[in-house]
């Protein structure tokens, strides 16, 4: 079975961005030290956007191979006239709104998300499959969620949109790593305790 990673940036009080779900103030932190992180352990989260911006040529997926995320998290995308992000995996997007997929590359999931991504786990694969968010398609697939890779921004928020949405349960993880940057980012990998 291969995993379902919950690779997300928040900040120190557990936000993913404020309450629109906007996270701007944590690109001031993405900084040298960041970008070769990102580049040389994750490269398959930059986005094509992204991709452009830092002149990435050929590039190989290094964690993940497949990635999903909610209708609201793509919009953005979307409105930015992009509508396959992240042509270098197999995109999934979950709707019950979006009535034909914008791109050839993008997936919609209409029905049970949580039974595709079991599908999805089954599939005989080195690479993982990569949990973009937002807050409400992670809430529906927290009882998927293997391994959390929580990229912290050292700002606090006071309220905005949660890690989840979804309601209280106490789920355990073990900590498998922590990197820390010059600039007060911190890494934490966490794995599920089943
Ligand atoms: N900080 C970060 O790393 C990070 C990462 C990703 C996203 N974000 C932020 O998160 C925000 C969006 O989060 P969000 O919680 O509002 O929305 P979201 O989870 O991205 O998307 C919610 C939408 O997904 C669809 N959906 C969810 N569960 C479904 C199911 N079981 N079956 C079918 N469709 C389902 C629905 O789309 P329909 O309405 O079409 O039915 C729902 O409205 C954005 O502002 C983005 O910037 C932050």
């Amino acid at each position: 079975m291969r995993k379902l990673t919950y690779f997300v940036a928040c900040s120190i009080d557990g936000f993913i961005g404020d309450p629109g779900g906007d996270a701007t103030s944590m690109m001031a932190f993405v900084d040298e030290e960041m970008i070769e992180f990102l580049t040389s352990e994750y490269p398959e989260t930059v986005s094509a956007q992204g991709r452009e911006v830092l002149g990435f040529g050929e590039v190989k997926n290094r964690r993940f191979d497949t990635v999903i995320q909610g209708r609201a998290s793509y919009q953005i995308a979307l409105d930015a006239g992009l509508t396959s992000p992240y042509g270098h995996m197999a995109e999934l997007v979950a709707s019950r709104t979006l009535r034909e997929s914008p791109d050839p590359n993008v997936e919609l999931v209409s029905g049970d998300v949580v039974g595709r991504i079991r599908e999805l786990k089954a599939q005989d694969s080195e690479l993982g499959i990569w949990l973009c968010g937002g807050s409400r398609l992670a809430g529906e697939l927290i009882g998927e969620v293997d391994e959390l890779v929580i990229k912290t921004y050292p700002q606090v928020y006071g309220s905005g949109m949660p890690m989840f949405g979804a309601d209280f349960a106490v789920t355990d993880f073990a900590l498998e790593n922590v990197r820390t940057f010059d600039n007060g980012v911190l890494v934490r990998t966490y794995s599920r305790k089943r």
